[in-house]
């Protein structure tokens, strides 16, 4: 399809000092099925919980975070993700000229407008497909999203916790420069470490300044084992190391968050220690 534009769009990239102390920006990533999205609902809780003013991102195709951070599974299904809104895409881009469609615009309202806040006080954001920054993609979808991720990392003074699939480069460099820190979450299996391998040499290219490997899913001291050999052995720092969690499963099973089923448990309350420990590191 043919698509042209009228004008590129103009941001201010820098933050402001007086804001930044509630500007943790972080995005979660690592193989489907490591524990990315637990990690991202427990630590924007956590968060909200510390006082600062959360927005959780759910930038996976099978958007499944709402669950997670305890909004009731009939309010998730009425959710709209953001690039699948054609009526909000088209309000934001459309002009009179066919095949033509505007760049600049104003994307803060979309945060008010199509928010959900969990019980626990977090803002949940559904971006739906996000496509690569190097695909070379115009469609309008694609532009709403990828300024709105912009909008919400550079500009916005707000905590960002992002659950996003394997991967940064959906990113794009200007907005990669100002997440705090990439945490790519990973279990003992080689395939899920060399994941977190690339997502770390990727991190690095697109400028991302701080990357955490967290281990996930770690039922005995052999799997921990593993999971920080293969830290040290990259030159990755490890954020901890996440226990299997029973409790977890069973959450899972009920179609309960994890958040409010398994609340003490181990695995939780793991997660919870190293935000703080990010805290620490980022602000
Ligand atoms: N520490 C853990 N202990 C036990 N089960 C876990 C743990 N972390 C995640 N899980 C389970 O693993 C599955 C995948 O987790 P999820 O967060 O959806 O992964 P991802 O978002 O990376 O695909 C879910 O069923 C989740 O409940
Ligand atoms: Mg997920």
């Amino acid at each position: 399809m043919f698509c042209s534009t009228i004008r590129k769009r103009k941001l201010t990239t820098k933050k402001s000092d007086e804001n930044e102390e509630n500007q943790v920006k972080i995005a979660v990533s690592g193989k489907g099925g490591t524990g990315k999205t637990l990690v991202a609902g427990v630590l924007a809780t956590f968060l909200a919980e510390k006082g600062f003013k959360v927005l959780a991102i759910d930038a996976d195709p099978s958007p499944n975070l709402a669950l997670t951070l305890g909004i009731s599974p009939d309010e998730a299904k009425k959710i709209i993700p953001i690039s699948e809104n054609t009526q909000l895409i088209e309000s934001k881009t459309k002009t009179s000229y066919p095949g033509v469609y505007r760049l600049s615009f104003s994307v803060d309202d979309i945060v008010k407008d199509f928010s959900v806040k969990s019980l626990y006080g977090v803002n949940l954001l559904v971006m739906g497909t996000v496509r690569s920054a190097g695909t070379g993609c115009l469609c309008p979808a694609n532009a709403v999203v990828r300024a709105l991720l912009q909008h919400l990392y550079v500009e916005r003074d707000e905590a960002v916790v992002m659950d996003m699939e394997a991967g940064v480069e959906h990113l794009g460099r200007g907005t990669a420069k100002h997440v705090d820190a990439m945490l790519a979450v990973t279990d003992s299996s080689f395939k899920a470490m060399e994941t977190a391998k690339k997502i770390y040499e990727l991190s690095i290219e697109m400028g991302i300044k701080k990357l955490f490997l967290l281990g996930n899913k770690v039922a005995d001291a052999n799997e921990g084992m593993l999971i920080e050999r293969f830290a040290k052995s990259n030159n990755i720092s490890l954020l901890g190391l996440i226990p299997y969690d029973k409790q977890i499963i069973e959450a899972d099973m009920r179609g309960k968050s994890p958040i409010e089923y398994a609340r003490k448990s181990e695995g939780i309350e793991a997660i919870r220690q190293f935000g703080e420990k990010l805290i620490k590191q980022t602000t």
